[in-house]
């Protein structure tokens, strides 16, 4: 089924939320933001990303930071990793400079196809369809149909229209974020008149649970909470039991979030 392309596009330019990133091309702010926005909301992501900016306005200022820093900064925002593959990245273009395209910023470190696509659309202008958790529901319950990754791939590039990659991707975004929502779906607000579901949604494919486990439980919340500890110079948090943090802190280590010192310590790196 085809796609009203004028509609999608009017209808976002009519709603589109003035984000910041959305006022600049430059491929490391939106790579910034981009990374900041692979699994955090758009509202808790602006201030991190104002001040992230702020202290690190353009990859040569991130690759040449401490890690420490650069952790002080993110962290609060979860997922550290993020920040180190950033690091990374900046230091990679800061020596050879930018790749040209999607293909190229899929080879840097911690950069997926999505992030890849998405980069490579709004700074370069590359006509590349960027598919994330948003994008791929609102496709979906257009044609009512759930498909393999390659497949969603080839159905987004079908839909791209020719020449408005960025703002396409933007819209799609948009609606998945705002009107095509996994729970609050707004189907008399939607442009897709089209749509297979329009005023049925498609339940959304079942997650992958951690059964009944709570957040304060998982390992990700006690490595979140030391590394917050060491970013703001406290002492590593006491509530937690001595097992569970030396299991923390062998995978903090493990991945680079932080460093032994010589008197058994542990620091940001
Ligand atoms: N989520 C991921 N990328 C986004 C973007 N560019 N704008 C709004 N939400 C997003």
């Amino acid at each position: 089924m085809p796609v009203d392309h004028d509609a999608v596009l009017s209808w976002y330019a009519a709603v589109r939320r003035d984000l910041p990133w959305r006022r600049t091309r430059d491929p490391y702010r939106i790579l910034v933001s981009e990374v900041m926005l692979q699994q955090t909301q758009v509202a808790r992501v602006v201030p991190y990303y104002e001040a992230f900016l702020d202290r690190f306005p353009d990859e040569q200022a991130l690759g040449s930071a401490p890690t420490a820093d650069v952790l002080r900064l993110w962290s609060g925002l979860g997922y550290n990793r993020r920040a180190l593959a950033l690091q990374a990245c900046a230091r990679a273009v800061a020596q050879d400079g930018w790749p040209a395209d999607a293909e190229g910023l899929l080879r840097l470190p911690g950069i997926g196809p999505y992030t890849a696509a998405a980069v490579a659309s709004f700074a370069f202008g590359e006509q590349v369809a960027a598919v994330d958790t948003n994008v791929r529901r609102v496709i979906e319950r257009h044609d009512r149909v759930h498909r393999p990754a390659r497949a969603l791939a080839a159905r987004a590039a079908e839909w791209l229209p020719h020449g408005r990659a960025a703002d396409w991707n933007q819209a799609m975004m948009e609606l998945g974020a705002t009107v095509c929502g996994a729970r609050a779906v707004a189907c008399g607000d939607c442009p897709l008149e089209r749509c297979a579901s329009r005023g049925q949604p498609l339940p959304p494919p079942p997650r992958r649970t951690r059964g009944a486990e709570r957040f304060e439980q998982t390992d990700r919340y006690v490595r979140g909470r030391i590394v917050a500890a060491l970013a703001a110079g406290e002492p590593l948090p006491s509530a937690i039991a001595p097992e569970r943090m030396a299991r923390a802190l062998d995978g903090l280590a493990r991945d680079g979030l932080v460093v032994r010192a010589a008197d058994g310590g542990v620091r940001l790196p």
